[in-house]
């Protein structure tokens, strides 16, 4: 095991609070939309990190930012980092914690080790969440691996019915460019992330050994029945929009139940038109969310919902039309790249656990590009997408030691 570098205990904790000024809500929330104006506050101030650290820095097409410590040795990089983009309004680690960790891993390799063998970068990737444009995701890790689709950028509306490359532009982005953003030159991916869930906070662990990242598939669902007058329209002749909303979100709860394991499903957004107290719903658009880590069971679960919604437009007489905002397969780590971060944690004395990741991250698009792994440290009460959203400093620390070590271990 390579010495052991230290890094100030505080020190992450202290880069985390700086960041969640930008876009701050209330003491401890925050909302960094894409392309925001605090979206942009916050890579500058990534980007001047990395230029303190002494690092090479550059944005790429789409606003990732990479700070580059060269190696003694030419060849493929090693990269850390996670996404500067947030839940509106969500936490303050969520994202950034990988961001910060990979900063302050690089400043502190390159100052008690010099150069290293192997090149290292850490990346500041632009979105990753799907809070602003609704459907996309992995933004900035996509275009990383060329998965961004000609013309998409033109096509994706936010809520506000801006689209991303009108977005993109008002930060001075040109989407044509998208294409120059994708990397071929990555040896290795590791992603320092809080684990948002409750399995090593309730186990007292401290590392969370990611093994793989579960699938995800989201639909939006329209419904379409009949307005009609609250009270004067018997229950039998109404198209309500809104029962049927009602009801699916009850379905997609008890298939999850029911399905039971890794399964999940939520119903996170309900808009209904025209939305008044004494008028039947003609309209209601609500969003899907499954998951399952086995993609066999995930597209089960596709099917129970799509002969729900078949049964369902019969029984209350609306129509029901389908759109997929988003789709992605379950992905499983190489072995060896799980190993690297088991043994470093062990040999730094930290407990740790292996588990799958119930939320989706970049990682799972960097894993099309490269090796690619995780390392997750406990979130207080399993809470995450919320603005309470909290981990022990030492905690931070600890995740950012195992995430050194581990690089480091990569680039010698
Ligand atoms: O949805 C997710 O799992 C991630 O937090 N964006
Ligand atoms: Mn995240
Ligand atoms: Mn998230």
């Amino acid at each position: 095991m390579p010495r052991r570098i230290d890094i100030d205990p505080e020190s992450v904790e202290r880069y985390l609070q700086q960041l969640a000024r930008f876009g701050a809500v209330g003491p401890t929330g925050v909302s960094r939309p894409v392309y925001s104006p605090e979206w942009v506050a916050a890579q500058d101030q990534v980007a001047a990190w990395g230029r303190e650290a002494d690092l090479a820095v550059r944005r790429d097409a789409v606003g990732n930012i990479w700070s580059r410590l060269n190696g003694t040795e030419d060849g493929k990089v090693i990269v850390t980092g996670s996404h500067i983009d947030t839940q509106r309004p969500g936490g303050r680690y969520d994202g950034a914690l990988g961001v910060i960790g990979g900063l302050i891993a690089l400043s502190a390799l390159k100052q008690q080790l010099g150069l290293p063998k192997r090149p290292l970068e850490a990346v500041s990737l632009c979105e990753e969440e799907g809070s602003r444009f609704g459907r996309t995701h992995f933004w900035g890790s996509r275009a990383i691996v060329g998965r961004i689709d000609r013309g998409e950028a033109e096509t994706l509306l936010d809520y506000d019915g801006i689209s991303m490359a009108e977005a993109m532009r008002s930060v001075g982005l040109e989407p044509a460019a998208i294409p120059a953003a994708k990397r071929t030159d990555i040896d290795t991916y590791i992603e320092l992330h809080i684990e948002q869930g409750p399995i090593l906070e309730s186990e007292g662990v401290v590392i969370g050994v990611v093994e793989g990242i579960t699938g995800l598939s989201w639909t939006e669902v329209a419904i379409t029945g009949r307005a009609a007058h609250a009270g004067t329209t018997p229950m039998h002749l109404r198209r309500d929009a809104a029962c049927a909303a009602g009801e699916i979100s009850v379905f997609v709860r008890r298939l999850a139940q029911g399905m039971g394991g890794h399964q999940k499903g939520t119903v996170g957004r309900i808009e209904l038109y025209p939305n008044l107290v004494n008028v039947v719903a003609e309209r209601a658009m609500l969003t899907i969310d499954l998951r399952n880590t086995d993609e066999s069971l995930l597209q089960d679960a596709e099917r129970q919902l799509a002969a729900f919604l078949d049964r369902l437009a019969a029984q209350e007489q609306v129509a029901i039309a389908t759109r997929s905002l988003a789709r992605f397969a379950p992905v499983s780590f190489p072995t060896e790249m799980v190993s690297l971060i088991e043994t470093t944690a062990r040999e730094l004395a930290f407990s740790c656990r292996r588990l799958p990741s119930g939320a989706g991250h970049d990682a799972q698009m960097m894993a099309r590009l490269c090796p690619a792994t995780m390392i997750f440290v406990p979130s207080v009460g399993g809470l995450s997408h919320n603005v309470r959203e909290y981990t022990e400093p030492a905690h931070l620390e600890a995740g950012t030691a195992v995430l050194l070590h581990s690089v480091l271990r990569l680039a010698e």
